[in-house]
């Protein structure tokens, strides 16, 4: 048996080490392509391989066809919206994610880069603090609840907003539950945004939502940047000139957002919100002892096609 880590944006060489000895202890073959530049090398690395890790490598049914003997694919993270589950369904190759893995890394990244954006991205000019403040926290997932749980830290107003998550359970954590979408928008300095990318979310974030915002409101995205309505937030930025976004996923307009506004925007190089030494051991760990149980057990918890 074969298995194959492939990723563009490499794991950190710790993890590589990891899924590399837990792959080889039981007597499978590991593999490696990383910092691939075009499909085609994914295309011939997937050919006769069993097992496939990816992080946010688009694995299409172009990817899925070449891959004659594959019966697992795990996307070590937490949207596997880059994967194609219809074609790989019909194909019967099964698809997994590795929920909760990176989601402490994702958080603290969020925090962060609400603090660079509050203190002018370190200029000397006052900045502003975020105790006291209110954070919306859209989808109370495993990195919504990490973000609850930092933002406290800083003495921030936690407030969440999730129609999939039962009221009770977000009140427990000690954050407010809010009923409605708007009014999350529509009373929090901060929105941090942990909803997955699917048809029934993408563009979702658009102009009537977030024209909610209070004076200042500040949109945080380690979400996926194919949530937001980048027309609309455009738009919305050039009428009110104290909305202001942030986000570990470069918009696909980050030159019109930085050219514009380039005081109220804040946006990594690349998407790096699980980038960590930690986040790659926990997610690809995971993902090869969930290719492993699957493999030798049949066990397909955590499948998501
Ligand atoms: C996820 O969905 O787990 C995150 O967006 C991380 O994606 P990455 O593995 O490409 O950094």
């Amino acid at each position: 048996m074969k298995i194959l880590v492939a990723t563009v944006k490499p794991f950190a060489p710790a993890a590589i080490n990891k899924i590399k000895s837990i792959v080889e202890d039981k007597g499978y073959e590991f593999l490696l392509l990383e910092k691939y530049e075009t499909n085609d090398q994914l295309l011939d690395a997937v050919k006769d391989v069993d097992a496939l890790i990816v992080r946010s490598d688009k694995i299409t049914n172009e990817v899925l066809n070449a891959a004659n003997n594959l019966k697992i694919v795990v996307r070590a993270g937490a949207g596997y919206d880059n994967v194609d589950l219809d074609s790989a369904r019909a194909k019967d190759v099964v698809v997994m994610n590795t929920p909760g893995q990176n989601s402490n890394a994702v958080s603290e990244l969020a925090l962060g880069m609400m603090v660079y954006l509050a203190r002018n991205k370190f200029q000397a000019k006052a900045g502003t603090e975020l105790k006291d403040k209110k954070i919306g926290i859209h989808a109370y997932g495993n990195v919504g609840q990490n973000v609850a749980r930092i933002a406290k830290g800083f003495g921030m107003d936690v407030f969440a907003y999730d129609p999939f998550v039962a009221n009770e359970s977000i009140e427990d954590d000690g954050v407010g539950a809010i009923d409605t979408v708007e009014e999350l928008y529509g009373s929090c300095d901060y929105i941090s945004l942990h909803i997955p990318a699917n048809k029934h979310t993408i563009n979702s974030i658009n102009y009537d939502l977030l024209k909610n915002l209070p004076k200042g409101g500040t949109l945080v995205n380690t979400a996926r940047k194919e949530v937001i309505d980048e027309e609309g937030l455009l738009k919305l930025m050039a009428e009110r000139d104290d909305i202001k976004y942030i986000s570990d996923i470069p918009p696909d307009r980050r030159e019109d957002f930085e050219r514009k506004f380039k005081d109220r925007v804040f946006f990594t190089p690349k998407k790096m919100g699980a980038q960590t030494m930690e986040a790659n051991i926990n997610a690809g760990v995971a993902a090869a002892k969930q290719i492993i149980r699957f493999l030798e057990e049949g066990d397909i918890t955590f499948k998501v096609n």
